[in-house]
Parts: structure tokens; sequence; C-alpha cells
């Protein structure tokens, strides 16, 4: 097992990663400081799979535990699944010193989050992230929410867990797509922060898609490390957190130009960051070998890197524009310097069509 720490001053908490540490929640809890009362949110896919032990854990460590149950699914992201989940809370009595448990992936993470961040003006929470996206991305840093019809996380808030706890063992359960599209988060954080994870991935590839422990210990502790330095430096996203929308920007407009169907998140940005690093290279920042390997690792792990030939270019930049990150026509895009290293660039929609189809 590993510990690593995010800091910041008296909202700081640990993160644990290792295999089997669900059946240790309870003790990762107490020494959170959990009151006895938890409510447990997953889903019907994930509740089937670990729920029953995991509450078995937290009983045995004296958790009085109530499950609240949300359907499986990005549209369950949702004001209706968050009412059902306040309905579910304050029918059970809970208090603030009750606890909230996200047990599941990025969905389950961010409706419990944005409900422990507003019952009772906030209860304390926990994080056990069972997909890969989860473990290395969406459980650490403290954006909750929930979509909007008009668009996706336009509800939400800052607000940081007690405690993440991260069982490596749950990723066997996942759907391989799944698990690839969580692993081009991993390349991002060896493209914008740390060459020796991205040489990692390059050598190891398979092992890694194999879920060997030592291998999957590493990639998401690396992962979850770098992710809590940028959080650290920049926790609301007023300047270099932006770091972690490294092939996000198309990546995103991809998806929304698609209706959320064709792609997975990781895939759409794997396309993305591979275009960024061809706008990169044509920005004369990035060298060939480098946009090279890139391309490489991504299509290794069975991830697209081509935006599809029925997308067209216009369409793709109007839908950037829009992005809420967008201000006064350009969007901040995030560059790579090679391997290891970004920079920062403000590009107009025009300048980003002429770059894309250079
Ligand atoms: N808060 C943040 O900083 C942040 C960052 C990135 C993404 N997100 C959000 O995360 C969400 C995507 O998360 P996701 O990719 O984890 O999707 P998800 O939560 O929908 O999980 C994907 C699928 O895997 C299933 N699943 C989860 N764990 C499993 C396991 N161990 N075995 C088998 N199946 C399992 C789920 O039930 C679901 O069907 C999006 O809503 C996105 O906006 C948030
Ligand atoms: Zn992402």
């Amino acid at each position: 097992m590993r510990t690593l720490q995010v800091k910041l001053g008296d909202r700081s908490y640990p993160i644990y990663l290792g295999e089997g540490l669900l059946a240790r929640a309870g003790e990762f809890l107490k020494e959170a400081g959990c009151g006895e009362r938890v409510g447990v949110v997953t889903n019907p896919t994930v509740a089937g799979l670990y729920l029953k032990p995991f509450q078995e854990a937290l009983s045995r460590a004296g958790f009085r535990v109530t499950s609240i149950l949300v359907a499986d699914g990005e549209e369950h992201k949702s004001l209706k699944s968050l009412a059902a989940v306040y309905d579910q809370l304050i029918r059970a009595r809970f208090d603030r010193g009750s606890c909230i448990v996200a047990l599941g992936g990025g969905v389950i993470g961010d409706l419990a989050g944005f409900a422990a961040a507003t019952f009772l003006r906030g209860v304390p929470y926990v994080q056990v992230p069972t997909t890969l996206l989860a473990q290395v991305d969406s459980s650490v840093g403290g954006k909750t929410g929930i979509n909007h019809r008009e668009g996706k996380n336009l509800i939400g808030a800052f607000y940081q867990p007690r405690v993440v706890v991260i069982d490596l063992a749950a990723l066997r359960t996942l759907p391989r797509r799944e698990f690839l599209a969580g692993l081009a988060e991993v390349v991002k954080y060896g493209i914008i922060e740390d060459p020796a994870l991205f040489a990692l991935l390059e050598e190891k590839l398979e092992r890694v898609i194999a879920l060997e422990p030592d291998l999957l210990e590493e990639a998401v502790g690396a992962s979850c490390a770098i992710k809590a330095r940028v959080v650290e430096k920049d926790e609301r996203e007023e300047d270099y957190r932006s770091v972690l929308n490294f092939g996000h920007t198309i990546g995103h407009a991809l998806e929304s130009l698609t209706a959320y169907e064709k792609f997975l998140h990781g895939e759409a940005i794997a396309i993305g960051m591979t275009q960024a690093a061809s706008i990169s290279v044509r920005q004369g920042l990035c060298d060939e070998e480098s946009r090279r390997r890139i391309g490489l690792l991504l299509r290794k792990a069975g991830l697209p890197t081509e935006i599809p030939s029925l997308i067209r270019v216009e369409d793709l930049v109007k839908k950037m524009e829009v992005d809420k990150k967008s201000a006064g026509g350009k969007v901040k895009f995030v560059l790579c310097e090679g391997i290891g290293k970004t920079q920062f660039c403000w590009l107009s929609a025009e300048e980003i069509a002429a770059r894309l189809s250079a």
C-alpha cells in the first residue's frame, strides 16, 4: 500500500492506494474522524460487485451504514438523482456528524461529493473510486457537481473529501474499454509532468493493461501524486490547474459533437492529446519525435488518435468556442513542449482550425 497527501492546509487529506483496501475502509474512515453514521452512495452495477463486503467492512469497524442507490449512467448525474439522495439522507435522519461515502466511478463521486458539499451546508465525505478514471482523476481535487441539460458539470462546488481510498483490485471487474479510457488520463499526466511515467507506460504497457499489481500501483500512484501537486498549487483552477485540460479542449468538443455517444471521455481526449501535440509541433514548441511517441503509445493502448473523417473541423472549432473556459473569443489551449512540460497559449477558433488542418 502507498499513502499520498493532498496538502491544502486545514482541508488536507490522505490518499491510500493498494490492493484489497475496500476491506480496510473502516480503519481509514475512523482515522479520518468520520462519525458513526455513514451513507454509501453507489449504483446497482457497483453495488452488485462490492456493496455487501464494503458494508460489512464498515459495520465491523462500528459504523452504521445506509446505502443510497442511484441509477447507473452519466445521464443520472442530475438534479433528479441529487434530490433523491437528499430525500434519503433526510429520511434516515443524517446529521452534521454523519459521513457520505462515494463508492463508484466519477459519476457517483461527483454526485455524492456535491450532495456532501450542500447537505446541511456540508458534511464530511470520502471517495472510494472504482474506475481507473475516478482513481487517477475525479476522486482527487475536490471538484464535485452535476450536469444540467444545457451542459455538463454546470452546477457544482469545490469540496475536498476527508480521505480517498483506492482499491486497485476493483479494476479487475472494470470493462476493458473503460480501463483503457482511464489510461488516457494516465498518459496525460506523463505528457504534462512526468517523463518517467510516460516511459514506464511505453515499456510496460501490456503489463499495466494486464493489471499487474506493482505496475498499477506505480502508474496510479504517480498519477495521483501529480493531480495532488497541481491541485495544491491552484485548487480553484484560477491558473495552473487548467494544465489538466491538456487534450481536453478538442476532446470535449468531440464528445459534445458526437452527443456523448461515440466516445468515452478518455477516447475523446486521446484524440485531443494527439491533435494538441500536432498543434504544439506546428507552433514550434514540441519536437516531432515526442509527437510520434504520444500517438504511438495511445494507439498501442487501443485508443483512437484521429478526428473521425465525418467530423468537420469548422464544427469542432465552433464547439470549442462555447467551452466554459473560453474568454474573449480565445481558448486557453494547453500545448506540450515535448514530454513532461507544457505551455498555455491563447488561441482563437480560426487559429486552432488552421493548425488542425495544416
Ligand atoms: N471531479 C472531477 O475532477 C472529474 C474529473 C474527471 C471526470 N469527472 C467526471 O467523471 C465522470 C466519468 O467517470 P467514469 O469514467 O468513472 O464513469 P462512470 O462513473 O460512469 O463509470 C463507468 C462505468 O463503470 C461502472 N463501474 C464502476 N466501477 C466499476 C468496477 N470496479 N467494475 C465494473 N464496473 C464498474 C459504472 O457503473 C459505469 O457503468 C463524468 O461525469 C465526468 O464529468 C470528474
Ligand atoms: Zn479528463
